[in-house]
This record gives structure tokens, C-alpha cells and sequence, in this order.
């Protein structure tokens, strides 16, 4: 197939985590040239063991995983274990991991896959931003092999750890700040659109149905502790769905800063006046989104997730 979209796929799973890697592992037009762990929903420890479930769940052991930083680069490490449950992915029986690990972190799994590319590349980020700002820092020369990072994060619309920020920056806002300062252009798919693309209760049941991948699916995202009045926001995924179908999002150019301190701490400030930033854009943000579209998209992602799986054994 022609249009394969190389990625760095960057993650803590994590239920949301989880179901985005489950496409992006089984999509045929992604390839993942290298998955990497942080700590966010719940600890490194638990979210690299996530991928490799996955990854072996899938058939897909080829896949390189790195694992990443512990901690914040500033804060205390606080996960969101009340949300994804104590090992980041309860609610299902995962085979036995066959998978391993890179002996290398996943900051110079980064560089080394970047070093190696013919052409830049993405990097999606559905965790906090601390790998990502630690390659920033700590390899500069390969800024331009990165082509974009595609975030899960931030809002222009309030917040859902405090009235103003958004999980993952508010996990690392000093990453986030490092990221949004790099000069790469940015994608900011924030709580704007993924508290909209909610999926329904009964939606997701339905999806049990779908092959061991639907069962699977099923019961993860049905222990899955974040849920508003019309369903389950299903945040990492959108990362995915952008980066096949970029047409079901509304986005706008803007100059975004990120408030690293005080009770703003994690808010991503967009320049929507032109006050600042004279003129200037670090990143495309996400504003609407097609809600039916993607609750589509998603159905369809099932089967071709379970033709993968049993492809591959
Ligand atoms: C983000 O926070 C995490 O809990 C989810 O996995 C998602 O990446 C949503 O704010
Ligand atoms: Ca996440």
C-alpha cells in the first residue's frame, strides 16, 4: 500500500492507550518504527508491561519497545490509577508477554531511529511530554528528522485535573513547555474534541461481539473510569484517527504557551487575540471534530484489528 505513515508512537497505558495502540498496531496504513513508555496513568514499570501485552496480544512482537522516564522533570510522579485502574489495563486476561524490551531507554531509541530515517518523521504522544522534551534537550541536531509531534493534551476549553489543565500536560507542564517552544510543528488534539468524540455506553458494549480484538476492547474500556453523561471520551485515539482521517477535525493556527506554575499549572494558553505572539504559530489545535465520522471510523477499526491478529499467527 502506498501512503504508510512511519510513527514514534510515545505512550502511557492506560485504557485510551490502549485501544489507540490497538489500531495503530493493526492499521495497514501506520508503521510503528518504535513504541516507547512513560510514566502518566500509572507507573513506567506498568505502562512498558502494557505495550508488551499488546504488542504480544497482537502478534506484533516485531515492534520495538522502549521503556521511559519514571517521573516528571520537575513534579512528583502522581498517576491517574483511579481512572485505569491499578495496572493501567484491568478487565482483561492478557497471554502470557513474550515480548522484550530495547536494552536502550526510549529516549535514545528515539534518537537512534530518527538518526536512521530517510525522511522526518512523527512522533505521537499520548502520554505526558517527558521523553519527548529529554530528545529535545538532549539531541538537538536531530530536531529536523522529527516532521511533527502529534499530541494528545492540552485544551482550550478547561480542564479535566483542574478547572483549567488537561492530564498529561499537567503531569509534565515543564515538558510541555520544552515541546511547544522546539520550533517542531505541533498538532494539539486536546479536551476540545476528545470530550466531544464520547462513545456511547452502548456502543462500546456492542463491540464485545466484535472477535477476541471486540472482547478484548469490551471490557478494557468498560473498566475504564472516565465517563461523562453521553459516554466514554476515548482521548489517545483521536491521535490516530487524525493522523488516517484529518478531515473529521476542525483545526486553527495558534501560538500556544504552557503555564508551567501557580494554580494554572498544565493550562495551554492559546493566543487567539494575536496579543503576543505577533503572529507567529507553534501549533495546529484541534477545535471541532466530526462525532459521528469518528464513532464510524472506530466501529470499522475492529475487524480489520482481528483479520490482523489472526493473519499474523
Ligand atoms: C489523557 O489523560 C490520560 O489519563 C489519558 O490516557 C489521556 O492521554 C486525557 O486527559
Ligand atoms: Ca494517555
Amino acid at each position: 500500500m502506498n501512503n504508510i505513515t512511519p510513527i514514534i508512537l510515545d505512550m502511557d497505558p492506560g485504557i485510551d492507550d490502549a485501544v489507540a495502540l490497538s489500531i495503530a498496531l493493526t492499521h495497514p496504513a501506520i508503521d510503528i518504527k518504535l513504541l516507547t513508555s512513560v510514566a502518566g496513568n500509572v507507573s513506567v514499570d506498568k505502562t512498558t508491561n502494557n505495550l508488551l501485552k499488546l504488542t504480544t496480544f497482537f502478534n506484533k512482537t516485531n515492534v520495538p519497545v522502549a521503556s521511559g522516564a519514571s517521573a516528571p522533570l520537575k513534579k512528583p510522579f502522581v498517576d491517574a490509577s483511579y481512572i485505569h485502574g491499578k495496572s493501567g489495563m484491568p478487565g482483561y486476561d492478557f497471554p502470557q508477554v513474550t515480548a522484550k524490551t530495547l536494552p536502550v531507554d526510549a529516549t535514545t531509541a528515539m534518537a537512534q531511529v530518527l538518526s536512521m530515517s530517510p525522511e522526518p518523521m512523527t512522533i505521537v504522544a499520548t502520554g505526558s511530554y517527558t521523553n519527548i522534551a529529554l530528545l529535545i534537550q538532549q539531541h538537538p541536531e536531530l530536531l529536523k528528522q522529527i516532521k511533527q509531534f502529534v499530541l494528545m493534551g492540552g485544551s482550550l476549553s478547561g480542564g479535566n485535573v483542574s478547572s483549567v489543565a488537561e492530564f498529561n500536560v499537567f503531569t509534565d507542564p515543564d515538558a510541555a513547555d520544552i515541546v511547544f517552544k522546539s520550533g517542531v510543528p505541533i498538532v494539539m488534539i486536546g479536551l476540545d474534541v476528545t470530550l466531544k468524540a464520547l462513545l456511547p455506553l452502548k456502543t462500546i458494549d456492542n463491540v464485545a461481539h466484535i472477535g477476541e480484538s471486540g472482547s478484548m476492547l469490551q471490557k478494557l474500556m468498560t473498566a475504564y473510569g472516565d465517563s461523562e453523561p453521553g459516554g466514554k471520551p476515548m482521548h489517545d485515539v483521536n491521535t490516530i484517527c487524525y493522523l488516517l482521517k484529518p478531515e473529521f477535525y476542525t483545526t486553527k493556527d495558534y501560538w500556544v504557551d504552557v503555564i508551567t506554575n501557580g494554580p494554572a499549572a498544565g493550562a495551554t494558553i492559546a493566543d487567539t487575540q494575536n496579543r503576543w505572539s505577533n503572529g507567529k504559530v507553534n501549533a495546529k489545535v484541534a477545535v471541532d471534530i466530526d462525532v459521528q465520522a469518528f464513532e464510524d471510523w472506530f466501529l470499522e477499526q475492529i475487524p480489520v484489528m482481528n483479520q490482523s491478529r489472526e493473519g499474523a499467527i
